[in-house]
């Protein structure tokens, strides 16, 4: 058999089998290059530099970094989108990343005061208002309540939000990585707020940051008493200061901007307070005039992560893996669909890994491609149903006065080189 023919027959098989032979059917789909370089790569046939040294020691580096050659996996800004770097983000390199987990110094950052250099012996948070005994918390007491891991998404309402009038930002982390996603461990809210004692009435709660900014927003009480946390650590490590260390809030499902960050001071109250970023920002205004206001839930969303603009198709045609991220504020991710030819047809992904309710999930479809241009999009459905709309959908209702909650499926056009855009077709 040739190497074609023996690709050919491989990819002839159905993708069931596809998928139940499993390494096999991977290792036979890649036979064609693979046996060439058995023939003499000297790569493999030479010994190499670190095959024939001893490297570095144990005493090296204390806190471990990524290797020298990720160097190019970093969080990015984009210059002319905000005044000044202090109130301003940075994006996480979701083309880069694969699994649910975003690595602590890749998690995108949003500060409206810059990052606050908080030491833990000189943190406090209050709770005050509508209680029976206001109480201030040191980090020591904090850690004496029992605590909880949980995997969440946050995602900052303003992701994608460059994109409402048409295709802008050339890469996934730029359109959409402004969303991470870690394991917090951390006290349930409902407990503080229970040994403070929130009085008859007591609806809304106040959440405010220690940062320069002091962020401030109003959480319904039902929520704060649901599935908040008060966190300070993330993926088993003391929160990063960018996040808000020593501690933030947790607010799952909701968007980024009430996870307020170095938390400081709890208030109950009886209505919502209307802060700065519940009326003049963090508003939805509509095609009439008028604001949508308390908008917190972040929708059903979804991104092909690779190929991207930023990680184009550099092998040529044949096995292609096409990969993203799927999360939706309202649970669990139940089916993502993903099309190559912009809509015509769409084929069910794999999702594989965890699938935790309010958590990014990892789906793949592998597929054999003939080199032609493709236009790829992902669609997630979450598990009430909610299907992720296209833009035109969004903008029928939305217009494009929003800035805020673009959940709408992104395009990529794959040119036969390989090389992708972001394009919107219509
Ligand atoms: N909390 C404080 N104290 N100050 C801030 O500027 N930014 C908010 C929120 N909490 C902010 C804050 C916004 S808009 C978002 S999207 C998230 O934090 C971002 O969290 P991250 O920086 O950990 O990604
Ligand atoms: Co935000």
């Amino acid at each position: 058999m040739t190497s074609t023919s023996i690709i050919d027959s491989a990819l002839q098989r159905s993708r069931r089998s596809f998928l139940k032979s499993g390494l096999a059917g991977g290792a036979a789909l890649m036979a064609g290059s693979a046996a060439a370089r058995a023939a003499g790569d000297p790569l493999i046939t030479e010994i190499q530099d670190w095959n024939r040294y001893p490297g570095d020691g144990v005493d090296a580096a204390p806190y471990g970094q990524p290797s020298q050659f990720e160097a190019e996996v970093v969080r990015r800004d984009v210059p002319w989108l905000t005044a000044d770097p202090i109130s301003s983000i940075n994006f996480t390199p979701l083309h880069e990343l694969d699994g649910i987990i975003t690595p602590n110094g890749l998690c995108f950052e949003r500060h409206h005061g810059g990052k606050a250099v908080i030491a833990p012996a000189d943190h406090r948070i209050i709770i005050n208002g509508m209680v029976d005994t206001p109480l201030v918390f040191t980090m020591e007491d904090l850690k004496r309540f029992p605590r909880e891991n949980r995997i969440y998404f946050l995602e900052c309402a303003a992701n994608s939000g460059m994109e409402w009038r048409g295709a802008q930002l050339n890469g996934c982390q730029f359109t959409h990585g402004m969303v991470h996603c870690v394991m917090y461990t951390g006290v349930p809210l409902r407990y503080l707020l229970a040994e403070a004692g929130v009085k008859p009435g007591g609806s809304w709660l106040l959440a405010e940051g220690a940062d320069a900014s002091a962020m401030t927003r109003s959480i319904p009480m039902d929520k704060a008493l649901d599935d908040c946390l008060v966190a300070f650590k993330m993926n088993g490590e003391a929160l990063r200061p960018e996040q808000g260390y020593p501690v933030r809030l947790v607010v799952p499902g909701w968007e980024g901007n009430m996870w307020v960050k170095w938390l400081r001071r709890l208030e109950v109250g009886d209505a919502p307070w209307a802060q700065r970023e519940e009326t003049s920002k963090y508003t939805d205004l509509m095609p009439d005039g008028k604001a949508r206001r308390h908008t917190f839930l972040m929708d059903v969303k979804s991104v092909i992560t690779s190929p991207s603009p930023q990680a184009p198709v550099t092998h040529g045609k044949g096995p292609l893996v096409i990969t993203g991220l799927a999360w939706s504020g309202g649970g669990r991710i139940s089916r993502v669909d993903v099309t190559i030819d912009g809509g015509r047809n769409w084929r069910t992904a794999r999702i594989d890994g965890p699938s935790l309710p309010k958590a990014l999930h990892r789906f793949y479809l592998e597929i054999d491609w003939d080199g032609s241009e493709m236009f790829l999009q992902s669609r997630a459905i979450d598990e009430d149903g909610y299907v992720q709309p296209t833009k035109d959908a969004l903008r029928a209702v939305r217009g494009v006065n929003s800035i805020y909650h673009n959940n709408g499926i992104q395009t990529w056009q794959v040119r036969t080189d390989g090389m992708v855009e972001n394009v919107e077709i219509s």
